[in-house]
């Protein structure tokens, strides 16, 4: 009934929505879908204004103007399977239901979701936690579906946390730093809600989690742009929250890189993986975060301080990252003929990697077309390793140029087996096997060759290869991906992980009902069905940092 409603009134508004869109992205014509389809339920006016609000309250990404409205759904309906013509999969059913059953709520108030609703494991661990990275496809999901509120209250709830005192033994970690994860603790006696939050000082490890601020700034921006409020993201505590995280990852010390140092374990791969050093994953979401940053800092004094100096981050971060972790075959094979032991500024081999340590996997690879940003480069040290969600948000947040975007779906379309399979997607590639796994992770049973982070493949990605899909015109590998997951998901009941060279396998500790493999894939058919969503989690090319046009020369800048 709803859903005929809506219709009609969409037929009312379309021709003149379509005008105003083209002048961004056409992704309708991306999708071969008439344009009708994809509409929204939000009037003309109301959309314009908001379109307006946000373009010139504060220039908020002014290249930028996709606006993706969401609507209202109220009854447990997913509002995106309702208002248009797609038929949907009987599956986006039974996910919107499981993904509500995995609600957290905080004295009444819906705060977040829980990590997996696996009543059929012995073993929780932490998994009836709410993970920040965990709550962002969720988190996405209910934005898409016009259900902003328990992401607002999920936001506040976090920069409360941040807030705490956080030690480990006796040492105190930053202000800014954000947990990777928080319990409502509820006393049925007393009937009161309290919250206890993980900064690493419990967590397996003992690790702070580097990618918790900068998904919280991406999310408080896709909260912004999805609802067209900008109150939230302007009060003096979200400011002040951007503020402390910035403050951790833009400080001044020894560093000669413009890449941030990190720890093993301090990100989704939160378990020694050798991902220690400048892991690819990090530097993707700090260039993300900085940039989502700098659209919603107030240009007040101490606003403007921070947007200063995150100019001059992006600015070295861009070029640090665009010349020296991007391999294609001719990068490839410069590195393979490259002199050693070369000193001064003349240097052509700046990080002194000796061609030997060349992995052997990575010449068969390597496509004539295609390419990717490996993941992690270091004095002397080059991983060649494939990492997902590190080059996915290279291509959202317009790190990769266009060119090397481009790349990036080239490269997943000639190694389809290796990085789909027949589940996607793969988190790392390639698992890393006998002694070298013995080094690498300090024989982690859970990490073994082909399973988990060790080239496990995790459904939660198809969100993240879907959005990249859409924004480099590719939907078409986005749809394949999403058949393959229907053919399993559900059937397997929502696995965190698979396991095996072309994922084959349910994950040999893989939890079931793991809200992000669900929400990840509501998130992926919502954006199929309605590619303006995009706009919230990606931002255009910055125009002022220009693209590079050489590689592995000597010269600087
Ligand atoms: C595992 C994953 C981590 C995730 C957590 C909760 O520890 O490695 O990325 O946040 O589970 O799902």
């Amino acid at each position: 009934m709803d859903g005929t409603k809506e219709m009609g009134g969409l037929r009312n508004v379309s021709s003149v929505c379509s005008i105003s869109e083209m002048d961004d992205f056409d992704l309708s014509r991306l999708l071969n879908k008439p344009k009708l389809n994809i509409e929204r339920q939000r009037s003309f006016d109301e959309r314009s204004l908001s379109e307006l609000s946000i373009g010139l309250a504060r220039g908020l990404d002014t290249y930028e103007t996709t606006y993706s409205p969401g609507g209202r759904s109220g009854f447990g309906t997913p509002a995106s399977s309702t208002r248009n013509s797609f038929e949907p999969h009987p599956m986006v059913a039974d996910a919107w239901e499981a993904l509500r059953r995995s609600t957290v709520y905080f004295r009444g108030q819906p705060v977040g979701t829980i990590a997996a609703y696996d009543h059929a494991s012995e073993e929780v661990l932490n998994y009836d936690q709410v993970f920040v990275r965990d709550f962002v496809p969720s988190a996405l999901a209910f934005l898409m579906n016009g259900e902003p509120d328990i992401v607002k209250h999920f936001l506040l709830k976090t920069l409360y946390l941040q807030g705490w005192e956080k030690r480990v033994d006796r040492f105190k970690l930053g202000d800014g730093v954000m947990p990777a994860s928080f319990k409502v603790l509820h006393d049925p006696i007393r009937k009161t809600d309290s919250l206890v939050a993980d900064f690493g000082e419990s967590a397996i490890g003992r690790v702070a989690p580097v990618d918790s601020g900068f998904w919280w700034i991406i999310l408080l921006r896709a909260y912004t742009k999805s609802t067209g409020d900008l109150s939230l993201a302007e009060t003096p505590e979200c400011q002040k929250g951007m503020r402390l995280i910035l403050t951790l990852c833009l400080s001044e010390g020894f560093d000669t890189f413009p890449t941030l140092l990190c720890a093993d374990g301090c990100s989704m791969i939160d378990r020694r993986m050798g991902i220690y050093g400048y892991p690819i994953e990090i530097q993707a979401l700090f260039f993300m975060a900085l940039r989502s940053a700098s659209s919603m800092l107030k240009h007040d004094e101490e606003g403007k301080e921070f947007i200063e100096r995150i100019v001059k981050r992006l600015h070295a971060l861009s070029y640090h990252m665009r010349s020296y972790f991007w391999l294609d075959f001719q990068q490839l094979n410069d590195i393979y003929r490259y002199k050693t032991e070369e000193y001064s500024h003349t240097a052509v081999n700046k990080f002194n990697v000796i061609p030997d340590s060349i992995p052997d996997w990575v010449f068969d690879f390597m496509p004539t077309r295609g390419g990717y940003f490996i993941g992690n480069v270091s004095p002397a040290r080059m991983d060649f390793r494939w990492f997902a969600l590190g080059n996915c948000i290279a291509i959202l947040s317009s790190l990769a140029t266009h060119e090397q975007a481009m790349a990036i779906m080239d490269l997943i379309e000639a190694r389809w087996e290796e990085l789909v399979g027949e589940m996607p997607l793969k988190i790392a590639y390639p698992a890393i096997e006998s002694h070298e796994w013995r080094i690498v992770t300090g024989c982690d049973p859970k990490n073994t060759r082909w399973s988990y982070h060790n080239g496990g493949s995790w459904p939660v990605l198809l969100w993240l290869l879907t959005a990249a899909c859409i924004k480099t015109g590719r939907p078409q590998i986005a749809r394949k991906a999403i058949d393959l997951a229907e053919t399993r998901l559900l059937k397997d009941s929502w696995p965190e992980y698979y396991d095996g060279k072309i994922g084959r396998y349910i994950g040999k500790q893989a939890r079931k009902y793991q809200t992000w493999s669900i929400a990840g894939y509501l998130v992926a058919k919502m954006m199929l069905e309605d590619p303006s969503h995009l706009g919230m989690i990606s931002l255009e090319e910055d125009r002022q940092m220009k693209p590079m046009l050489k590689r592995s020369s000597s010269w600087t800048c």
